[in-house]
């Protein structure tokens, strides 16, 4: 049985597809912090079946402690729980890392006591800061973070890979995702913000929908093509799947350390110029955005060497930009019919 933590989350209601398609048994916590109890009706519609869910906040350690006693045939966790809002992260740091840090603690503690087992942790592009070279292999130099969020992401690195150091028992694999956008196509499940987006494609598509007056494009003065900054949009459902390539791998033993990094993006590089033309294009209409000061703490570029996830996990995307931002606006339309009928 997989432990999906945050599984009711964007990415992590797309991997409980995906673990389900391939015959994993799943079972899903989550404290609806940042999501709804509605996503698990999608999530049974496309996998045939309602996962088991426990509704668990993962920063209370006897919580935490009695979930592991009732489910002690967990034999692989996903662990997507976290809280992701950088701004926020600065305002409330301590929040961010009792939420991303304690609770990595108190799961680890639990799978010691288990006497180890397969871990997936959900670490992001962002500890690489503005890389020295591109695209970004694995090998990069991780920067000083510059938010707590981001700090999460380092030391959640460094506490799993020391702990893995003691435990040859437990084997884990962290991803480090770059820019995850889209939707699943069959309408069922997508990324569902909560308040004001401050990811890009949430906010184009709202912006396109009705619900925000005009995007803000942060700076067209950057060193790069048309000015503004370049990163590596990932399908969700591709990066799902990567989850669970991962996870075979640790499953099967194909593991050559027992712990891994690995960049999760397409390995193309685009500007927000071009995410908003890709927009104009799959959707029909244009967008109604300002180019504004550049936002702070912005890198210039980021892009993933992909070499390492398509050789080792043998994992290759499917979708490209286009696709990806269709999917996230059949979404936003899906969704604004859902709220407005009756
Ligand atoms: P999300 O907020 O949609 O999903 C996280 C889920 O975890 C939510 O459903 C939330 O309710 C739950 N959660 C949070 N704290 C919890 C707690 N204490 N106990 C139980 N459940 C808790 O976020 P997401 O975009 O799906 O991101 C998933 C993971 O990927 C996070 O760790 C995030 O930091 C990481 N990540 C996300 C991105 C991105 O751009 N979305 C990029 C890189 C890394
Ligand atoms: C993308 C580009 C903005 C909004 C963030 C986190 C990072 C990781 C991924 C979790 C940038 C521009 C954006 C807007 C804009 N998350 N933009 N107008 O900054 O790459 O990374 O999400 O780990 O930690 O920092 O993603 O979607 O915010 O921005 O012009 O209203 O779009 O300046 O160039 P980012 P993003």
């Amino acid at each position: 049985m997989i432990l999906v933590t945050g599984g009711l989350g964007y990415i992590g209601s797309h991997t409980v597809v995906e673990l389900c398609n391939k015959g994993h048994e799943v079972i899903i916590v989550d404290d609806l912090s940042n999501s709804q109890l509605s996503v698990l009706d999608g999530i049974e519609k496309l996998c045939g079946h309602r996962p088991i869910f426990e509704r668990v906040d993962l920063k209370d350690k006897v919580e935490v402690m009695d979930f592991f006693k009732k489910y002690q045939e967990i034999t692989g966790v996903i662990h997507f729980a976290a809280l992701k809002a950088v701004g926020q992260s600065v305002d409330q740091p301590l929040l961010y890392y009792e939420n991303n840090l304690v609770v990595l603690i108190y799961l680890l503690q639990e799978l010691k006591k288990m006497g180890g087992t397969n871990f997936i942790f959900s670490s992001s592009c962002t500890v690489y800061g503005e890389a020295d070279k591109l695209p970004i292999t694995e090998a990069a130099t991780v920067k000083p973070a510059t938010s707590p969020y981001g700090n999460t992401k380092q030391v959640g690195e460094e506490i799993i890979r020391d702990t893995c150091k003691v435990n040859p028992k437990l084997k884990a694999i962290a991803l480090r995702y770059f820019n995850p956008i889209g939707a699943h196509s069959s309408g069922e499940i997508g990324e569902l913000p909560i308040g004001v987006p401050q990811n890009l494609v949430p906010f184009i598509t709202q912006t396109a929908i009705g619900l925000r007056e005009e995007l803000s494009v942060f700076g067209d003065d950057y060193p790069t093509e048309d000015g503004t900054c370049i990163r590596d949009y990932v399908h969700v459902v591709d990066l799902a799947k990567a989850h669970v390539a991962a996870l075979d791998r640790l499953m099967q033993g194909r593991n050559d350390l027992n712990y891994e990094v690995f960049n999760l993006g397409t390995g193309k590089g685009s500007s927000v110029l071009e995410v908003i033309q890709s927009f104009e294009r799959v959707s029909g209409q244009s967008l109604n955005y300002k180019i504004v000061d550049r936002r702070p703490g912005d890198v210039i570029q980021a892009y993933a060497d992909t070499k390492k996830a398509n050789e080792v996990l043998e994992w290759q995307v499917k979708y490209n930009l286009g696709d990806a931002i269709k999917s996230a606006w059949d979404w936003e339309q899906r969704i604004k019919k859902t709220t407005t009928k009756g």
